[in-house]
C-alpha cells in the first residue's frame, strides 16, 4: 500500500474508541484543529495518517475515516511505559519545558524511545507514494525524519515541533543531545512555533554538530561527499476557527453561557483557567494570586468567581500525580476558607467536556487566564479570543507562551511574579468595556487572519520550495 501522496505521522492518531452500550467498540475521529487543518489537503490528495491508537496492546488494521488512512502503530504497555511515559513525558517534556519538573534520564527509556520511533518511520516509509511528503509532528517522534529519509531518500520531510526548544545550556543536558539533533536534521523543514525557538536548535546545531548555519538555512554532509539543506524556522500554530465562531453564535450555546453564570451564583465577574493538568500550565501560581486577593479582601467570594478546568493527562507520570496533590490541596483550603453557602471561590474540575461546552464557558468568563511557565503555543489563548464576537473578556496572558508573540494587546504577566500576577488579575477584572473593546478587537483580528489553515498552508508552502530545489 504504498501510494498516499501525503502522509502525516504523529504520536497518536486523530480517532477515539467509543465503546458502545452493548460492548462493541467503534472509532470515531477526535476534533482536533491538526486534523481540521489537513483533512481537505487529506482528502484531495491521497493521505495517510500514522499514529498510535492511544491505548497498549492495540493491534489494528488500517482503516478508513472520512477519507483517510488510518495507519495504527501499536505499543505494548512496556513502550507506552519507557517510550511515551518515560522518554516523551518525563525527560523531554520537562526537559523542553525548562526544566520546570526535574526531567529522568534512563537508558532504557532511549532504547524505547529509539525503537518505537523506527516503527513509526517504518510505518510511514511503507505508505508514502514515490516522490511523496511526510509531515512529521512533534517531541515524541525526533528521530523520525531522519530514520525515514535512510528509508526512502525520494520523499519530501516535513517535521514540526509543537513544543518548547530549549536554550542551549538546558539543551545540553541531554546525553542523547547529538542523536536527536541529527533525527530531526533528517527533515527538509523544521518548523517551531517560535523564532526564538528555531534559534535556540539552530544554536545546538551549530555548537554540537558544527554544521554551517546560514539564517535559517543548516548544511548537511551527506554520505556521498556532497550536501544538502535542511530549513529551521517559526510556523506559529493556530485553531480552527470556523467551529468556535459557530458555536459562540448558536442561540443554545449562548443560552448555556447565561445558565453557567446563573449555577455560579451569578457573580458579577467570572475568572476562568482551562488547561491540561499539566505542570507547565502555571496552575498553582494563578491559584495562589487568586487566593492571595481573597485573603487581602480585594476580591470577595461573592463577587467574583474562579473556575478552573483541568483536564486528566499522563496520570501515571509522578510528576502528574503529584501536582494533583499540591492543585487539589490548594483548592480545598482557599475553598474551605472562603466559600459561603451561595457562593464558591473556585470552582474545580478535573473533567474533560466537549466544545460545546467549552465555548458556553468562554462566552460566560469575564477573565480568561492562561499563566503556564512555558508552553510551546497555548491555544486555548486563542480559542478564547476567537469565540469573542462580543468584543468583550480579558485575557490574562503569561509572556512565556508561543501566543505572547503574537497575543500583543493581552494582559501580559510574568507567572512567577505573584504581585504582579495579582495586579494583572485587578486590571483584568476592573477593565472598562470600552478598553476591553479596543484590546479585544485588535486580538481578534490577529487570531481569524492568522488560522491553522494559514499555518498549515505556509509550512507546505515552505516545504514546496525545498522539493523544487
Ligand atoms: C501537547 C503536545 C501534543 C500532545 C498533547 C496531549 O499539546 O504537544 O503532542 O498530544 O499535549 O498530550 P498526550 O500525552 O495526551 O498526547
Amino acid at each position: 500500500m504504498s501510494d498516499a501522496d501525503f502522509v502525516v505521522v504523529a504520536n497518536r492518531l486523530p480517532v477515539d474508541r467509543v465503546v458502545g452500550p452493548d460492548g462493541g467498540e467503534e472509532w470515531r475521529t477526535s476534533p482536533g484543529g491538526l486534523v481540521a487543518a489537513l483533512e481537505p489537503m487529506m482528502r484531495s490528495a491521497r493521505g495517510a495518517w500514522v499514529g498510535w491508537p492511544g491505548q497498549p496492546d492495540v493491534e489494528l488494521d488500517p482503516f478508513e475515516i472520512n477519507g483517510i488512512d488510518l495507519v495504527p502503530v501499536p505499543l505494548s504497555a512496556e513502550e507506552v511505559a519507557d517510550y511515551y511515559e518515560g522518554f516523551a513525558n518525563d525527560t523531554i517534556w520537562p526537559l523542553y519545558h525548562d526544566v520546570i519538573a526535574p526531567p529522568q534520564y534512563h537508558r532504557e527509556w532511549w532504547e524505547a524511545y529509539v525503537k518505537v520511533n523506527r516503527r513509526f518511520a517504518e510505518a510511514a516509509a511503507a505508505v508514502a507514494a514515490p516522490n511523496g511528503t511526510v509531515w512529521v509532528h512533534d517531541y515524541q517522534l525526533q528521530l523520525v525524519p531522519q530514520m525515514i529519509r535512510e528509508l526512502r531518500s525520494d520523499v519530501t520531510i516535513g517535521y514540526f515541533h509543537h513544543i518548547p526548544f530549549p536554550a542551549h545550556g538546558l539543551y545540553a543536558q541531554l546525553p542523547w543531545r547529538d542523536q536527536v539533533l541529527r533525527g530531526l536534521l533528517g527533515a527538509d523543514v523544521i518548523g517551531f512555533q517560535r523564532a526564538q525557538d528555531a534559534t535556540y536548535f539552530l544554536t545546538a546545531v551549530r555548537r554540537r554538530l558544527r554544521h554551517d548555519v546560514k539564517g535559517s538555512a543548516v548544511t548537511i554532509p551527506t554520505d556521498d561527499g556532497g550536501t544538502r539543506t535542511a530549513v529551521a524556522r517559526a510556523f506559529p500554530i493556530s485553531i480552527d476557527t470556523a467551529p468556535y465562531l459557530e458555536l459562540a453564535a448558536r442561540p443554545d450555546v449562548r443560552a448555556r453561557a447565561a445558565e453557567i453564570r446563573e449555577s455560579l451564583g451569578n457573580p458579577k465577574k467570572i475568572l476562568l483557567g482551562v488547561d491540561r493538568l499539566d505542570y507547565t500550565k502555571g496552575i498553582r501560581h494563578r491559584i495562589k494570586a487568586y487566593g492571595e486577593l481573597l485573603e487581602d479582601g480585594q476580591l470577595s467570594v461573592e463577587d467574583v468567581t474562579f473556575v478552573q478546568v483541568a483536564s486528566p493527562s499522563r496520570e501515571r507520570v509522578d510528576a502528574y500525580v503529584h501536582l494533583r496533590d499540591e492543585i487539589e490541596l490548594a483548592v480545598g483550603r482557599i475553598n474551605g476558607d472562603h466559600d459561603t453557602m451561595g457562593h464558591t471561590a473556585i470552582r474545580y474540575l478535573h473533567q474533560g467536556y466537549p466544545r460545546e461546552e467549552m465555548v458556553a464557558l468562554y462566552l460566560a468568563a469575564d477573565v480568561m487566564l492562561v499563566t503556564a511557565l512555558r508552553d510551546g503555543m497555548n491555544l486555548v489563548a486563542k480559542e478564547y479570543v476567537a469565540t469573542r464576537a462580543d468584543n468583550r473578556g480579558v485575557l490574562v496572558l503569561s509572556e512565556f507562551t508561543g501566543a505572547a508573540d503574537e497575543l500583543r494587546q493581552a494582559v501580559r504577566v510574568n507567572p512567577h511574579d505573584i504581585a504582579g500576577l495579582k495586579d494583572a488579575i485587578m486590571t483584568a477584572v476592573s477593565m472598562t468595556p470600552s478598553e476591553q473593546g479596543k484590546r479585544m478587537r485588535s486580538l481578534r483580528r490577529r487570531v481569524l487572519e492568522n488560522d491553522v489553515n494559514a499555518w498549515s498552508s505556509s509550512f507546505l508552502r515552505a516545504l514546496d520550495e525545498v522539493r523544487k530545489r
